[in-house]
């Protein structure tokens, strides 16, 4: 029997719940008796040493929230750039590096290797599993121009004009392909594979991650991304909260 070792963010989560737990008793919080008997849960379940897996559906919609955050990126600098609001397009290009290694060859080609033959193999979602297939490719070339255009950006105007243009194309594709994955894809991998499998791709995934990226390489994605908000001023989620 295979031991599944535990991510990092897990035990933080357990770290966490322990603490909770020995912290807070209902006494002190005041707390809803519901609410002390999920943190006894989890205390249970680090007791018995069973703890809550990361799914499979769960971890690829993480990585799309990455993904968001990218074309969240991706729209401010259009916005300077119709703005004429001068910045280093050194963001774009960083921000594209992270959708090609992080997305197209990890998150891309975990789809590739492990969801999508399982739906063609059962005959299920079939068309839409070629469609996004289909953008995958696409998207992979639109990635590559994307990083060949940024760094002339700044001096060239027709390469500004390309590189704006390509970029809104990459969001314009990518949002109803990462919504349609989250609601009508993922949601059926269940059906589609054994309790096993499933088990087994969630491990298979957790130890790709930590071959490409090293340990907790979600969570440095994550930073990296929100190192370039920073920068680019979209970070303080404030901003967007209409007065
Ligand atoms: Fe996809
Ligand atoms: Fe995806």
């Amino acid at each position: 029997m295979k031991t599944i070792m535990p991510r990092k963010r897990d035990l933080l989560l357990y770290g966490s719940a322990v603490a909770a737990a020995l912290a807070a008793p209902a006494v002190l919080t005041g707390r809803a008796p519901a609410e002390e008997k999920g943190v006894g849960e989890k205390l249970k379940k680090i007791v018995t040493g069973k703890k809550e897996e990361v799914t499979p559906p769960e971890d690829l919609m993480r990585e799309h929230g990455v993904l968001d955050r990218v074309l969240l990126l991706y729209e401010a600098g259009i916005r300077k750039f119709s703005s004429n609001e001068d910045f280093d397009p050194a963001l774009i290009t960083q921000s594209a590096e992270i959708i090609r290694d992080f997305i197209n060859n990890y998150h891309e080609k975990s789809e590739e290797e492990y969801v999508f033959p399982r739906f063609r193999e059962a005959g299920k979602l079939v068309n839409l599993v070629d469609s996004l297939l289909r953008q995958h490719e696409a998207g992979r070339s639109v990635t590559q121009t994307i990083i060949r255009l940024a760094p002339s950006s700044r001096a060239n105007a027709d390469d500004r004009k390309q590189l704006i243009a390509s970029i809104q194309s990459f969001i314009t594709m990518y949002r109803p392909h990462a919504a349609r994955e989250d609601t009508d894809l993922f949601p059926k991998l269940k059906d589609v594979v054994s309790s096993n499998e499933y088990d087994a791709m969630a491990e298979a995934f957790e130890k790709k991650e930590h071959a490409l990226f090293g340990a907790d390489g979600f969570e440095k994605m994550a930073a990296r991304v929100a190192q370039l908000e920073q920068q680019m001023g979209i970070h303080d989620l404030n901003q967007f909260t209409p007065r």
